[in-house]
Formats: C-alpha cells, structure tokens, sequence
C-alpha cells in the first residue's frame, strides 16, 4: 500500500512530528547505551502520520528485527504466544491497532509486557495450574488512534507513549519535495504548496495526491507539476480548496441536511452515513474538529459556522448559544 521507496528509514530522514522524534531519539539511544531492550512504546494519533513508519526506524535504530502484526490478526492467546516466543532477543513487536485485541489475548500481554514471562495455563477444573515461561527481552510497539479506545491496565504498561498530531504544512511541503525526488517527478514549490495545503495534514493523502496529480500531468502537462497543473488536478480528483475530499463534505453536508445541523449522536450519523461509528471517530471526524467545522459536545456533533460557509449552505434557524 505504501511506496517502500518513500518510507523515510532513520530518524534523520524522518520530517515533522519533532518532539516525538527527539525524544524517541534520547530513549534508543539510553537504551542502546545501558544494553537494555527499549521500553514499550505506545504511539497513538489519527491514521497515516506514520506510526508505522516510526516503528520500522526504532527498530533500524536499535539494531534489532521488527515483527508487524495487528491488534484483529491475533485471534486466540495461543496465536500471541506464538508470536512472542519467536522473538530474538530485543526484538520489536509491532502492533497496530493494539486497540482491537481480545481480551483473552491482551491477558497475556501483561506479564509478556512486564516480566517477559507468559503464564500458560494447563489443564481445566480443580487440577488446573499455570507454568511461567519466560521470553527473551523485546519492546513491544503497539499504535492506535486513540489512546482513549485502551484499557488502562494496557495503557499503563507502555513507558514511553508518543502522541501523533496532524503535520505543519511546511512538513508536509518537504515531505512532498522528498518523495517528489524519490519518484523523479518534476514538482515545482507552489505546487507542493497547493498538494500540501489539500492533504488535511496527513503524509499519506499528501503522496497519494502526488501520485494521482502526476497521472493528470504525465497525460496533460508532459509530466511537470506545476501550480496550476497541481490545481486542476486537484479539483479533478474532488478535492477542495480547503483539502476536503467527498466523504468530509458528504459528512457535513448530513449532519446539517438530515439533521439540522446537530447535535447529533454518532451513532444517528453512523447509521444516515451507513458507516461504522468507529470509522467516523478515528477517520473521518478529528481533522474536521481540528480545523473546526465540527464542534464536538456533551450533546452530540454540531456543525460549525465554518461548515455552513464552506459549503455555501444558509443556517436555517440560528445557532443557540449554550
Ligand atoms: N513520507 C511519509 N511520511 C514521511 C515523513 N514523516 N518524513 C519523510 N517522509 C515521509
């Protein structure tokens, strides 16, 4: 799914998310000193700011082989014991949307994660007792979109937990230059500056619309980016000047049209928009908050001024103030 070629490999190579960065630097570098395997790090943020990618360059840093799984992958202990008794010695163990795991499964993290010991249950009934095995030392990588969606017995036993933000636009305009190098694709600065300020923060969206502006300008525009071949592009690809996309305005568009413009439960909004409220809360939804074109209350979703003016819809009945 992602270019291998434009994953960034170290820490320097790495643009934006500064404090994360430097402190996740200090932290290898203590532990790569002391000989120890690194603490357990937790790294939680909305998708494709690069969690992943943050995972893959602790474990280069380190020196050590990273194992990628996912919180739904693991479906029984045994799966997870499995996992963790093939790991060498500091090796990382990536797992994304760590959120997601059973129960039964994350039971058996907890002395994984603090003793490097798996406690294995054998037999049933009055005759049953449980053996410890130990594991060799690992850190464990776990990434969510909300630190809030953990239980905190899991929460609690990451050291080092690492809060992903949207990215600056001129992170994102370096960003853009870098893969823009990478793929020999002939970008001019304004018109980084146009795909940047369209990728609502994200270095993912940010490379796809690269890549699918590149498509509009190899068939339009002998393959040069320019800004206003940037800008067609765009507006071929339905973004809009603000970087909304059709799910965000369609978003918008319901809460206001079906719903007169809030509040109103996410579970309503799930159910008009027929998606999963999840995917609204951690996809679709906090970029739209952050910028503030939904308000966010005890209530429910309100839209916002900016949303009306966005989408050049008249307020029917003026906001209450509350
Ligand atoms: N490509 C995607 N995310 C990146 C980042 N944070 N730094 C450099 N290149 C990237």
């Amino acid at each position: 799914e992602f270019e291998v070629g434009l994953r960034p490999v170290s820490f320097d190579d790495y643009i934006g998310q500064d404090q994360v960065k430097e402190s996740l630097k200090i932290f290898v570098k203590a532990a790569l000193k002391r000989g120890e395997p690194l603490d357990h790090v937790l790294l939680y943020g909305p998708p494709g700011l690069g969690k992943t990618t943050l995972a893959y360059i602790i474990a280069r840093e380190l020196g050590v082989n990273i194992k990628i799984t996912s919180g739904p992958a693991i479906e029984r202990p045994g799966d997870l014991a499995a996992v963790l008794t093939n790991l060498g010695e500091r090796d990382l163990l990536f797992i994304d949307e760590i959120h997601r795991l059973h129960p039964a499964v994350e039971e058996i993290l907890y002395p994984a994660m603090e003793d490097f010991a798996l406690d294995i249950m054998i037999g049933k009934g009055p005759g049953a007792r449980s053996i410890r095995l130990n594991l060799r030392p690992f850190t464990l990588v776990g990434a969510t979109t909300r630190a809030g969606a953990l239980t905190s017995p899991l929460r609690d036993r990451f050291g080092i937990r690492c809060h992903l933000d949207f990215y600056k636009k001129e992170d994102l305009v370096r960003i853009l230059l870098r893969s823009a190098r990478i793929l020999n694709i002939v970008l001019d600065e304004k018109a980084a500056e146009r795909i940047a300020a369209c990728s609502r923060g994200t270095p993912r969206i940010a490379n796809r619309l690269l890549k699918r502006i590149r498509d509009y300008a190899q068939v339009k525009a002998e393959g040069v980016i320019t800004e206003e071949v940037a800008v067609e592009g765009l507006k071929l690809l339905k973004v809009d000047s603000c970087g909304l996309d059709q799910d965000d305005r369609r978003l918008l568009e319901t809460i206001i049209e079906k719903f007169g413009g809030g509040p109103v439960g996410i579970d309503s909004l799930a159910a008009a928009l027929n998606e999963e409220a999840s995917t609204i809360e951690d996809i679709y939804e906090p970029y739209l908050i952050q910028e503030g074109y939904i308000l966010r209350t005890a209530r429910g979703r309100i839209a916002s001024d900016k949303a009306y003016e966005h989408l050049g819809i008249e307020r029917k009945r003026p906001q209450s103030e509350e």
